[in-house]
């Protein structure tokens, strides 16, 4: 697996050795830590490798031996990060297009690549309060010919990534599929992204409470678990290179994510401060899960609320008040 060191990575890589598979982790540690994988010690193979500029034999030689590859690496962050590393995120088209030539030389069975709902256009998402749910065709690779459209460098480049993999399998006929992922969250997540940004907010007691934005901008948020659980059904499932959606077909504004974090951590600042001076992203953003239900007989298990309390309770644990209060850290990959 690329990237098994990250965020949704690590919790990949527990789920396939629970499972009784040989793991082997390529990561260079840009922002993944070997901390994320410490329930899992001795029991992974370790390759610290950067997918950028290696040279391919290095990559072809880390991937040799492997029946499934998973390509989680990416240069990713939340969206005050990926707004302010466009260049950066420019890595991904080299990265991905390394990954699959390596998985193509090294005789890889099926490349699963960790896609986004950033692939989707941005005119879809404008609408305060749309109930529009965002369906697989309308951000459709295939069709070379037809208009595309995507959320910022990040955005395109997750486009770029399912059309590098299905020009893979057309031209080598290599196998594989593309997961959309949404606004994962859970333990092991970084400040950078919304959920773990409001908790931090919240457990520094700040006050005035920041909100990006006016607060009215929604998502589609998706516990982790229920994000590796889709991924290795549709790794089993879907060869052909198609991209599925994987997220809860339901949205949450911050101002609702913010309260439902001061219920948990007992706590309500007496003032919030809506600061429209910071990135947003899509104003109303939720995936179609339908074909999720019927090509892979999946279905997002956690509720928003249990999420949210089992990400406060590690939060809690993990971070022990020693996280400065420091803006920075909600742009930064710490
Ligand atoms: N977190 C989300 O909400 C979300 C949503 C949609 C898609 N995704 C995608 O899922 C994947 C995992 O996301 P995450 O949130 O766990 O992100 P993350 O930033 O924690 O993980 C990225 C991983 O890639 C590694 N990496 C970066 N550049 C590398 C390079 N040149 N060579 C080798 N390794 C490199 C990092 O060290 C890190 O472990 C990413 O591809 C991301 O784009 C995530």
């Amino acid at each position: 697996m690329t990237g098994g060191a990250s965020f949704i990575g690590s919790h990949l890589v527990e789920a396939l050795i629970a499972r009784g598979a040989d793991v082997s982790v390529i990561d260079d540690l840009s922002s993944g830590r070997l901390q994320n994988l410490e329930g899992v010690t001795g029991r992974y193979k370790f390759h610290q490798l950067d997918l950028e500029y290696s040279g391919i034999e290095d990559i072809t030689s880390a991937f040799e031996g492997s029946e499934v590859l998973f390509h989680l690496a990416a240069i990713h962050g939340g969206r005050g990060y990926i707004d302010a590393h466009p260049a950066d995120v420019c890595s991904n088209l080299a990265i991905d297009h390394h990954v699959y030539e390596a998985a193509r030389r090294a005789d890889v069975s099926q490349v699963v690549f960790a896609s986004s709902a950033c692939v989707y256009p941005p005119a879809l998402q404008a609408q305060e309060g749309s109930n529009y749910l965002l369906r697989e065709e309308d951000c459709d690779p295939r069709k070379l010919g037809e208009p595309l459209s995507a959320d910022l460098e990040y955005g395109w480049a997750k486009v770029f990534g399912e059309i590098q993999l299905l020009a893979f399998i057309r031209q080598y006929g290599m196998k594989g599929c593309s997961v959309r992922f949404i606004t994962a969250y859970g333990p092991r997540e970084n400040e950078t992204h919304a959920i773990i940004a409001l908790i931090y907010k919240a457990v520094r007691r700040m006050d005035p409470y920041p909100i990006w934005g006016n607060g009215r901008q929604d998502r589609d948020f998706t516990y982790v678990t229920d994000i590796v659980e889709g991924t290795v059904r549709a790794a089993e499932r879907i060869t052909d290179g198609s991209g599925i959606n994987l997220g809860n077909g339901r949205r949450y504004t911050m101002i609702e994510v913010a309260n439902t974090i001061f219920d948990l951590v007992g706590w309500r600042p007496s003032e919030i401060f809506f600061d429209t001076s910071k990135p947003t992203g899509a104003v109303s953003r939720a995936l179609d899960i339908r074909r999720a239900r019927e090509v892979l007989g999946w279905e997002p298990k956690v509720s928003f609320r249990d999420g949210l309390e089992s990400t406060i309770d590690w939060y809690l644990t993990t971070h022990n008040g020693s996280t400065p209060t420091d803006e920075r850290i909600l742009l930064e990959r710490a």
